[in-house]
């Protein structure tokens, strides 16, 4: 299959519309066959359920060359199970979990061209998403729905190795409230769009949110979870309801215990404790991990001792594990990687 002639090493993270994308529809109770379309235009009517109420969920996952050319996805299982629950909590249909797999290969694959080759850097973003489509004007979930699936190319998110960034703690809750903050609902990033535009023109990179109720735990940033190394080499996540399930950040805790050797403690972390740790990340898809260097909580900085020049050792040893497993260089565990082509 000949590829599109893209300058892959210096495409950003922007849209670049593909020729296809999936698109099943849900009427009566039940979903359609679905099917590929070349049309990148929804038109829907003034007052469907996603425009007026925001009732729309999606996932975020890649496609990308492998050392010996295959097109290959990472654990899309996971995320078909994620968009079930964050469905289930918006009041939506479930789009079918095999179904779900089922469909992103099937968009990857009518795609190919447009998957960047191995080594560029760049991967092809896939994103499925549902929303609420048929009128509604009392506040209540639709009766139809739409069930999509986009791929875009992306490029490396770091042009030039990866640089740790600095985070400020922020005083904003990243997701709206009653406990929504594990689903992935366009209504959570739409409460977060404030506090990064204002970190952005503090100076900061990112934001790192709390806990709503104590202010004393560490929660999330907006799109990627907390990873910590304490002095001695163990890894240490927060666990809480609130932050959404990272993919990367499991299959970074299964890598850390299963291939590294090391301790693992998903748990409570204060904020207190954290000038404490060796080494900081953030972890999600786009970047499997990007060094946290200083961390800035109202005035008062925190520096990891890794610095702010590279990433620290056992931050490097959980990304090169990973993406070796991700790109092939390293055998995966039974299930981890879905072969396209
Ligand atoms: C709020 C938030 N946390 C964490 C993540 C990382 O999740 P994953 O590793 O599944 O990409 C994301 C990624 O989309 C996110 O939006």
């Amino acid at each position: 299959m000949e590829k599109k002639n893209i300058d892959w090493g210096n495409i950003g993270f922007g849209y670049i519309p593909t020729d296809y994308r999936f698109v099943s529809k849900f009427k009566d109770g039940k979903w359609d066959e679905g099917e590929l379309t070349t049309d990148p235009n929804v038109v829907l009517n003034e007052c469907a359920c996603v425009f007026q109420y925001a009732q729309t969920v999606f996932e975020g996952m890649k496609a990308y060359t492998t050392e010996d050319g295959h097109i290959v996805t990472f654990r899309p299982d996971l995320n078909a199970e994620r968009l079930a629950n964050s469905a289930k909590r918006l009041e939506m249909p479930v789009f079918p979990e095999d179904r779900f797999v089922d469909a992103v290969v099937k968009t990857i694959k009518a795609n190919e061209a447009y998957v960047p080759p191995y080594g560029s850097g760049a991967t092809l973003y896939v994103r499925p998403y549902m929303f609420g489509s048929n009128p509604v004007i009392g506040v209540k979930p639709a009766d139809e729905y739409q069930f999509r699936i986009l791929t875009t190319p992306v490029g490396p998110y770091f042009k030039g190795g990866a640089k740790p960034i600095t985070i400020r703690v922020t005083d904003f809750d990243r997701a709206a409230p009653h406990g929504t903050g594990h689903i992935k609902a366009g209504l959570n990033y739409a409460m977060s769009l404030h506090a990064i535009m204002d970190a952005h023109r503090q100076g900061y990179d990112e934001n790192m949110y709390l806990d709503s109720a104590t202010r004393t735990k560490v929660e999330e940033t907006g799109g990627a979870n907390f990873i910590f190394v304490t002095k001695d080499g163990t890894v240490v996540t927060p666990k809480s309801s609130s932050i959404l399930p990272s993919i990367t950040r499991r299959s970074l805790i299964y890598v850390a215990e299963h291939y590294l050797g090391l301790k693992v403690e998903e748990r409570e972390v204060y904020l207190d404790e954290v000038k404490d740790f060796a080494e900081c990340g953030l972890c999600g898809t786009a970047a499997v991990i990007s060094p946290v260097g200083k961390i800035v909580d109202h005035g008062k900085e925190i520096c990891f001792p890794s610095g702010m020049e590279e990433m620290g050792p056992t931050t490097k040893k959980l990304y090169e594990t990973l993406t070796g497993i991700q790109m092939g260089r390293i055998e995966a565990p039974e299930g981890w990687i879905k072969v396209i082509e």
